[in-house]
């Protein structure tokens, strides 16, 4: 299996404080059955600004750790990049999830949609693909889904008028757009157990009922975290979605990655 978004490089944000700390994580995350880890650090300006660089040292430093502890666990780049006006400046040089083009986009309910949408619009026009990190926990995504509806018609319910005064925090549109336009959706398995609260457990069970979902990430912070780990099965998740084109979904990339640790140990 493949985590696509955790917090798992010591001293970058606020993920683990120590080495040893990490180490934990990734001992639990590889005893759970993960093979590959997305490490994706928070990039907010003001608040978590470590460089690429740095994000990329602490990565093989981790890594080697566990190649010294004997951890079989691949550990693979990335940023989880906060959705804000200073965004773009920032995907300059952009820090995309492994080997793939794909930039995890967290956004806030504070945004406005249509800067959401003008944004992930020009991500995509700059040659990468937004994945949206945990849009079960944004209110712009929140929507009750009727029994019995197929996706064309929830996606017009999508589209027609909001109904509520709080309709610019629950934009319709806004989640049929980024689907449109190609964006990922990235659900954090944390959000079907409900550690987030009864809203957000049900928002993930609306947008996995809708098969919105491409890719998942337990967005393990620390070691309190493990809990979840023994406690959601991802393959549940994975096999009720499909990638973009309907290609197989993360079996064979965690095939893959098996292959990768292997012989990266094998080389040390
Ligand atoms: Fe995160």
């Amino acid at each position: 299996m493949t985590d696509w978004h955790c917090h798992l490089l010591p001293g970058i944000d606020d993920g683990p404080a120590t080495m040893a700390e990490a180490v934990e994580m990734a001992r639990a995350l590889s005893q759970a059955g993960y093979t590959a880890v997305h490490c994706t650090p928070h990039l907010v300006k003001g608040t978590f600004e470590a460089d690429n660089a740095t994000v990329r040292t602490t990565l093989a430093l981790l890594q080697a750790e566990l190649v010294r502890q004997r951890i079989e666990l691949l550990l693979l780049p990335g940023r989880e990049y906060y959705l804000d006006e200073f965004l773009m400046e920032y995907l300059e040089k952009p820090l995309a999830l492994g080997n793939e083009r794909f930039l995890l986009i967290e956004i806030s309910d504070q945004m406005p949609a249509e800067f959401v949408k003008e944004t992930c619009y020009r991500i995509k026009c700059s040659g990468y693909v937004p994945m949206i990190a945990h849009p079960e926990r944004c209110r712009h995504f929140e929507f009750h889904a009727p029994h019995n509806k197929g996706l064309r018609e929830l996606f017009n319910i999508f589209n027609s008028k909001p109904k509520t005064q709080k309709s610019d925090l629950n934009e319709p549109s806004l989640l049929g757009y980024l689907k449109g336009i190609g964006c990922l959706f990235q659900g954090n398995l944390g959000s079907f157990a409900g550690i987030y609260g009864e809203r957000v457990r049900q928002s993930a069970a609306n947008l996995n009922s809708l098969k919105m979902y491409t890719h998942f990430g337990t967005d393990l912070h620390s070691t309190k975290g493990l809990g979840m780990l023994s406690g959601i099965n991802m393959g549940e998740f994975i096999s009720s979605s499909k990638k973009p084109n309907d290609e197989p979904l993360l079996k064979s990339e965690s095939d893959q990655a098996s292959e990768t640790v292997r012989q990266f140990l094998d080389s040390q």
